[in-house]
C-alpha cells in the first residue's frame, strides 16, 4: 500500500481548518488511495481547540488517517511535510494600514518559510490561503531558498469557483458546460475574472453573454466582493467554500487538471502576459506531471489588459512594501 503523505495545516483551529481537516482525512485532498498524516500548527492559545478537533477526527475513524500531531512550533510542524496549507494569518484589525498588515504577516510567514526550508520533504508543495495570500506566499518562498520557487502558490481557486457559478447562472447552463475561465492577478478586490477566453458548450463565453454592462457592473464586482457579501449574510467569513477551494487546488496540482480545460492558481510568474517575473500572481493554469504550467498564447484584449495590469500593479506594490520591510529580496 502507499506510504502516508504528511500534510501540515497552519491555523488548524480556525474556521477554515475545521472545514478542511475532515476532507483531507477522508481522502479528498490527495485521492482515495493515499493515506495521510496530519500535522497541525497553531499558536499556543489555539492548541487546545486543535486538540478538540483532533478528537473529532479520531471519532470519524477515517480509514486513510494514519496520525495527527499538534504543534505550536513551525519547525516541528513542517518536519517531513509533503503538503503545507498555510491557512493561519493575521487579519486586518481596525485602523490597520496595509503596511502594518504585511509586516504582521511577515512575522508569521517568514518563520514558516524558514521551517519549510529546514525540514520539509523534497517534494513539498505549499498553498497559502491566509491573506494577503499572494504576498504571504512570496514571503515564505523568500525564506526557503533551497526549495524550488514554483512550489509556493497562493489560492485563487475560490474566486475561480465563484466566477464559474455566476457565469453558469447568467447563461442558465451547468457548471460542467463552462471551461477555460481565468482569475488573473491578486486575491483581492482588484482580481480580474476573465470570460473572454472562456467557453460555454464549446462557444466563446463572452459572445454568449454579449452584455458588457453585466460583465462590468455585475459579474466582476460580484466575484470580487463575494467574500464581503458572505460576511454580511453569514456573520462570518467564508470557510467551507475556502476549504473546498484549497482541496481543489492541491488535488489538481497532485493529480493533474482535466484535458481541454484549465483552472486558476496564483503561481510564480515567469514574465508571461507582462506579469513581472517572480510575482505570485493568478494565471490560467494547468497541472501536468505534478507541476503547474501557465497556459500560453491567449489573446488579451484592451479591457482585459487594463484589469490585469491594475491587479498586477497592486501585487507589485505589495512586493515593494515587503521589500522595504526586509521580508523579501
Ligand atoms: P480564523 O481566524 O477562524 O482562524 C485562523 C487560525 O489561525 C486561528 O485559529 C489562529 O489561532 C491561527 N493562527 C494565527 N497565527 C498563526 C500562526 N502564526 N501559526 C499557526 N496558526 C496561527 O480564520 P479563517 O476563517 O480560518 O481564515 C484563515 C485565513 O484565510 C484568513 O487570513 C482569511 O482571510 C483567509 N481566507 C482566504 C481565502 C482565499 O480565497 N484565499 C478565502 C477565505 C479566507
Amino acid at each position: 500500500s502507499n506510504a502516508p503523505v504528511n500534510v501540515t495545516v497552519t491555523g488548524a483551529a480556525g474556521q477554515i481548518g475545521y472545514a478542511l481537516l475532515f476532507r483531507i482525512a477522508s481522502g479528498q485532498l490527495l485521492g482515495a488511495d493515499t493515506p495521510v498524516k496530519l500535522r497541525l500548527l497553531e499558536i499556543p492559545q489555539g492548541v487546545k481547540a486543535a486538540e478538540g478537533t483532533a478528537m473529532e477526527l479520531d471519532d470519524c475513524a477515517f480509514p486513510l488517517l494514519q496520525g495527527i500531531d499538534i504543534f505550536d512550533d513551525p519547525n516541528k510542524a513542517f518536519e517531513g511535510a509533503n503538503v503545507g496549507l498555510l491557512v493561519g494569518a493575521r487579519p486586518r484589525g481596525p485602523g490597520m494600514e496595509r503596511g502594518d498588515l504585511l509586516e504582521a504577516n511577515g512575522g508569521i510567514f517568514k518563520p514558516q518559510g524558514e521551517a519549510i526550508n529546514a525540514g520539509a520533504a523534497d517534494d513539498i508543495r505549499i498553498l497559502a490561503v491566509g491573506n494577503p495570500a499572494n504576498t504571504n506566499a512570496l514571503i515564505a518562498q523568500n525564506h526557503a531558498p533551497d526549495v524550488p520557487a514554483e512550489r509556493f502558490t497562493a489560492m485563487t481557486r475560490l474566486d475561480h469557483n465563484r466566477a464559474l457559478t455566476q457565469l453558469a447562472k447568467k447563461l442558465n447552463v451547468s457548471i460542467n458546460d463552462i471551461k477555460k475561465l481565468t482569475i488573473w492577478g491578486n486575491h483581492s478586490a482588484t482580481q480580474y475574472p476573465d470570460i473572454f477566453n472562456a467557453e460555454v458548450g464549446g462557444k466563446n463565453a463572452a459572445q454568449a453573454v454579449n452584455d458588457q454592462t453585466w460583465l462590468e457592473d455585475d459579474f466582476i464586482p460580484t466575484v470580487a466582493k463575494r467574500g464581503a457579501a458572505i460576511i454580511e449574510a453569514r456573520g462570518a467569513s467564508s470557510a467551507a467554500s475556502a476549504a473546498n477551494a484549497a482541496i481543489d487546488h492541491v488535488y489538481d496540482w497532485v493529480n493533474g487538471t482535466p484535458e481541454g480545460d484549465w483552472t486558476s492558481a496564483a503561481i510564480p510568474s515567469d514574465g508571461s502576459y507582462g506579469v513581472p517575473e517572480g510575482l505570485i500572481s493568478s494565471f490560467p493554469a494547468v497541472s501536468k506531471n505534478g507541476k503547474w504550467e501557465i497556459v500560453q498564447g491567449l489573446e488579451i484584449g484592451e479591457f482585459s489588459r487594463g484589469r490585469i495590469d491594475a491587479s498586477v500593479k497592486e501585487l507589485s506594490e505589495e512586493r515593494d512594501t515587503v521589500r522595504k520591510l526586509g521580508l523579501v529580496k
